[in-house]
């Protein structure tokens, strides 16, 4: 079967409120027929509200980067779920490779974010994925599938109705060096399978998974042709709308 395409933007660290605001008036136009599959921008905590205004009536969703596990509280620096939620954003993209590796987010604090996001009735993208030391070790399926147990364990499939992974090979973020269709496409059987056996099978067969790392407009027609690969989640080349909006128009 296949799901609904999702082309999601990480925006990561970038773009000041004027510029999120002059990207999403650049990007509107382009992307304004799309209608047989979802769209979602990521910017900074910082130009959210700005942009869920500027997105109202549009075919495009809004997501961030991360979120904390409390409704509130002493965490400086962090950003609720609650706060999330009242300002309309859809999406949360939790446990991204750079917040495990960069700022040592655990599984279990990964657990305890897609709880709090559920409780908001945001849709969690997890993000998984292995690193090339771990690839060339052969231990790339033994990394999804503790990542997907450890992240995903206490809930059930209903809790995770809308879940949606991102399968992003940390050796393919940022460098250029995207995972071939192949690559790409046995790592999301193998999610897919786990979550079959984690859930049911037809949970697993409405999870769309996304592939993530140095997606491009020369290469998504590629990996969107396999039948595990339900979107991508892009991050530089997101970055320009043009650029951008060739992605989400693929095929
Ligand atoms: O979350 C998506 C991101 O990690 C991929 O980055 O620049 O390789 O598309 P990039």
């Amino acid at each position: 079967m296949k799901r609904r395409p999702l082309i999601a933007g990480n925006w990561k660290m970038h773009k000041t409120v004027p510029e999120t605001l002059a990207y999403i008036e650049a990007f509107k136009p382009l992307v304004a027929g799309v209608e047989d599959r979802d769209i979602m921008l990521a910017p900074p905590f910082t130009s959210l509200d700005a942009a869920e205004r500027a997105l109202e009536g549009t075919n495009i969703k809004l997501g961030a980067q991360n979120c904390h596990w409390a409704d509130e509280g002493a965490f400086t620096g962090e950003i609720s779920p609650k706060m999330l939620a009242d300002i309309g954003v859809t999406y949360v993209i939790i446990g991204h490779s750079e917040r495990r590796h960069i700022f040592g987010e655990t599984d279990e604090m990964i657990r305890k974010k897609i709880e709090a996001v559920l409780k908001y009735e945001l849709v969690p993208i997890i993000c998984i994925g292995e690193t090339l030391e771990e690839r060339e070790e052969g231990k790339t399926l033994k990394v999804l599938e503790t990542q997907l147990k450890e992240g995903l364990q206490g809930f059930s499939s209903s809790d995770l109705k809308d879940l949606v992974v991102a399968y992003e090979p940390v050796w393919a973020i940022g460098t250029g060096k995207t995972a071939t269709p192949e690559q790409a496409e046995e790592a999301h059987a193998f999610v897919r399978k786990i979550l079959a056996e984690m859930f049911n099978q037809e949970f697993a067969d409405g999870v769309r998974i996304l592939y993530g790392g140095s997606v491009k407009p020369e290469n998504v027609v590629g990996l969107m042709a396999r039948p595990n690969i339900d979107g991508a989640l892009v991050g530089g080349a997101s970055l320009k709308p043009d650029t951008f909006a060739k992605i989400v128009c693929f095929g």
